[in-house]
């Protein structure tokens, strides 16, 4: 028997949005359409259309954000949708009461999606499985497992500066193995078709078999950003480092940070991208992330059209295929 792809509907479509491993190429491009369509309303005078009128959309963040939440925030609101956002700090899980239990009571506030980021690996897939049919669940980050819509933010800000994603080579660098960003841009890359994807990092901070995933692996920046078109930089997550021996910040610097003079290894026109929070002097040097390569800004301007398409597209599920 075939195992269903938990984030579709019985009609093949995005029902949750949790990992983009598994994911059809059209799918990713059918989201990318979606956002470049949706990305003029924040240039209209009223930053609103009402795709999401009368759904209600909870944001549910167990771990701190900036980024993310606010951004999903922006994009329920521009698709008229009302939002919920649940102080975990203030709420009723702080008393003893389970997740499980936390979301049963929303839905029964018959509540649309739950937008979820959890420190463990898990939580959105755990959630999607104990949900209502009637609701959508949307990753926004789980542990060092997933960040679906920050990879597809990532692919937007490439496709639109880029165009086409075959000709292009792009460099993941720095702790890829606590990186659920660095995860789903890999799966993201790969499925949209780009020549090459390198990860450059210390073997320590470098997952086992991370070829597996269809990259190149390089412990050396300076020849692993030789004829790239894009720089993803990541920061040392040090909340989910478990004494993996590193360098100290300077020395990572001095192996791993981006300077203007490493810079200039890689192709004239490449771009720097970074999913943030940077760590300036850490893994960039200040002049790269405030220069004009940098698309750090960019990425998160992105990140309100992209999470409207991917939550118009969720909850369109639900009204065509008739969940
Ligand atoms: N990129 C990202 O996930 O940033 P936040 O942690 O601020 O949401």
């Amino acid at each position: 028997m075939i195992r269903r792809n938990i984030q579709l509907n019985e009609q093949g479509q995005l029902r949750h949005f949790l990992t983009i491993e598994g994911l059809k190429r059209q799918m990713l491009v059918d989201i990318l359409d979606t956002a470049e369509s949706l990305s003029g309303v924040t240039d209209q005078s009223v930053k609103k259309v009402p795709l999401l009128r009368g759904k209600t959309i909870v944001n549910l963040f167990f771990e701190a954000s900036t980024r993310t939440r606010t951004t999903f925030e922006l994009a329920a609101k521009r698709l008229s949708a009302d939002v919920l956002n649940l102080n975990i700090a203030a709420s009723a899980t702080k008393k003893g009461e389970t997740l499980l239990d936390t979301l049963h009571n929303l839905q029964a506030m018959h509540c649309d999606m739950f937008v979820v980021r959890h420190a463990d690996s898990g939580a959105a897939h755990f959630i999607a499985n104990h949900v209502a049919p009637h609701i959508s669940v949307v990753n926004a980050g789980d542990g060092s497992h997933a960040h679906p819509t920050q990879a597809m933010l990532d692919m937007f800000t490439i496709r639109r500066i880029k165009g086409d994603f075959y000709p292009l080579k792009v460099a993941i660098v720095g702790d890829i193995l606590h990186s659920r960003v660095a995860r789903s841009q890999i799966h993201a890359l790969t499925t949209l078709g780009v020549t090459e994807v390198r990860v450059i990092g210390p073997k320590t901070l470098m997952p086992k078999d991370v070829e597996a995933l269809g990259v190149h692996v390089y412990h050396d920046l300076d020849e692993g950003l030789k004829d790239l078109d894009v720089i993803i930089m990541l920061r040392l997550q040090n909340e989910r480092m478990q004494g993996e021996s590193l360098p100290s910040e300077h020395e990572y610097f001095q192996l791993y940070g981006l300077t203007q003079e490493r810079l200039d290894k890689a192709k004239p026109d490449a771009i720097v991208m970074h999913p943030g929070p940077i760590n300036r002097g850490v893994e960039i040097e200040s002049s790269v992330a405030d220069g004009p390569r940098s698309v750090i800004l960019q990425q998160v301007t992105h990140g309100i059209a992209v999470r409207m398409a991917v939550m118009s597209t969720c909850l369109g599920s639900h009204a065509e295929g008739g969940v």
